[in-house]
């Protein structure tokens, strides 16, 4: 999506630099990566391609898209975020949310990033229902990421080793614990513990197991998972 926004003033790309240091230096020092790649995510992941509706326009600073029971949580990264976005006026919220999320991949050791500024702020939040049910199994995976937001099987899986960063919360979601053993730190450690079975202490939700069990993600999971060095993630040839 991100090529097709319109054009933004240099002025505009210099404000996206700054605060872009002003935001590596938060979130390391935070800690708070996951929850900011998950406010990002959450921003996004309302879009519709049939109707070009939700996505990540930053309406997530609304009460209204905050409250919906999938976004436990993401008020607090809200809250965090907002002293430095007041720094950056002429930056949209929508910009300034997705920016974070390319900043929480970067400072835990991920890949960088490209980011395309241009989004604009949207004045109304999408409707709730339409970000992934932890709960559900792959028919409801490739509902939401494939007719909804228009992506593919490869994509649901690669998006999912987003959880080799961060935590369930019971208080958020009704689950606890991390995937990985290092949940500040982005790997591929995701899809090496997924392939290895449950164990004490870590998590696999049953949308994450949905990886396992299907014919056309497993692969996929296998591929990942296979990849010892970071490097090659970085750059596929
Ligand atoms: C495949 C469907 C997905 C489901 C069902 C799902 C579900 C969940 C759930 C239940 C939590 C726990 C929230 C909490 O209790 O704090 C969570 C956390 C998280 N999710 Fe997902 N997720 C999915 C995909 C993604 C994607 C595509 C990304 C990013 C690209 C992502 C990034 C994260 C991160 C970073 C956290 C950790 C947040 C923290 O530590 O505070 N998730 N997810």
């Amino acid at each position: 999506m991100g090529k097709c926004y319109p054009a933004v003033s240099e002025e505009y790309k210099k404000a996206v630099d700054k605060a872009k240091k002003k935001l590596r230096g938060f979130i390391a020092e935070k800690n708070c990566a996951p929850l900011m790649l998950r406010l990002a995510w959450h921003s996004a992941g309302t879009y519709d391609v049939k109707t070009k509706t939700g996505g990540p326009f930053g309406t997530m600073k609304h009460v209204a898209e905050l409250d919906h029971g999938a976004n436990n949580g993401l008020d607090i990264a809200v809250r965090l975020l907002e002293p430095i976005k007041e720094q950056f006026p002429i930056l949209s919220y929508a910009d300034f949310y997705q920016l974070a999320g390319v900043v929480a991949v970067e400072v835990t050791g991920g890949p960088e990033v490209p980011f395309h500024p241009g989004r604009q702020d949207k004045p109304e939040p999408p409707p709730e229902g339409r970000l992934p049910d932890a709960t559900k199994g792959s028919d409801h995976l490739r509902d939401v990421f494939v007719k909804q937001m228009g992506l593919s099987d490869k994509d649901i899986v690669a998006l999912s080793g987003a959880h080799t960063l961060g935590r369930c919360h019971k208080e958020r979601s009704g689950f606890e614990g991390p995937w990985t053993a290092n949940p500040l730190i982005f790997d591929n450690s995701y899809f090496k513990e997924l392939l290895s079975g449950e164990k004490e202490g870590l998590l696999q939700l049953p949308s994450d197991k949905a990886l396992l069990a299907d014919p056309s993600f497993r692969p996929l999971v296998e591929k990942y998972a296979a990849m010892h060095s970071l490097k090659i993630m970085q750059k596929p040839i």
